[in-house]
């Protein structure tokens, strides 16, 4: 089963999954959820956890998912290892500035999309905020349509705030990984993975 707040990504996510028979999605809040089914092994992936921009609203998703897992079932959470020197420079040099980010060609009209992307900061609750300029550009290199994303808020998840996090929902830890070979967290890592347990 696959759980999205947002219309258009589980159109996206049914699509990559046709002819997959077992799959089923369904639209809800990851803060509040409630299905009939309990469930062995929960997956948060994509960074998704971090859309979540309080501590009321972490706890709320974390006790809906622990009231969906079996007991002993297992809690796995993929959150970015956060980057302090870069956030440091973003708050540093105010942070906003439009930078070339990725290219790729529109996968409806073909045409080539040219990215670019501003970052900024806010260092007292956590979040980073992004800013996407995307241009659509004709067989000459000119722009033939210009539109823009954003802001978007994303909360920047600490090491230890999410072992907090974690014991307060009441599952046990068994393990911080700091990319998916289960590889140790370390100071170079870009990826948190979170292996949590609900008590039996
Ligand atoms: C970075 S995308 C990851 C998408 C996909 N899970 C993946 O791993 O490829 C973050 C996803 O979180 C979803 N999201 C954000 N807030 C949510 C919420 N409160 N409840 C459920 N989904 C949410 C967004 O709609 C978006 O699809």
């Amino acid at each position: 089963m696959g759980l999205d707040v947002c219309p258009e990504m589980l159109r996206v996510a049914k699509k990559k999954a046709r002819g997959i028979a077992n799959v089923r999605w369904v639209q809800r809040d990851m803060r509040s959820f409630e299905l009939r089914e309990r469930f062995g092994v929960i997956l948060i992936p994509g960074h998704s956890f971090q859309n979540l921009l309080t501590p009321e609203d972490q706890a709320s998703c974390l006790s809906a998912c622990v009231k969906h897992l079996v007991a002993g079932g297992r809690l796995v959470i993929h959150v970015d290892h956060p980057e302090v020197d870069w956030l440091g420079g973003l708050v540093k040099e105010g942070g906003g500035a439009f930078s070339d980010a990725e290219r790729f060609v529109h996968p409806v009209t073909g045409r080539r999309i040219r990215t670019s992307r501003a970052w900024s900061y806010e260092a007292h609750t956590q979040t980073a905020i992004q800013e996407t300029i995307w241009e659509e550009l004709d067989a000459d290199g000119g722009v033939a349509n210009r539109w823009e994303s954003g802001p978007i808020r994303i909360h920047c998840v600490f090491r230890h705030e999410m072992e907090h996090l974690l014991a307060r929902a009441g599952l046990v830890v068994d393990g911080v990984f700091g990319d998916f070979l289960g590889g140790e967290l370390a100071e170079c890592s870009s990826e948190m993975i979170w292996l949590a347990r609900r008590q039996e």
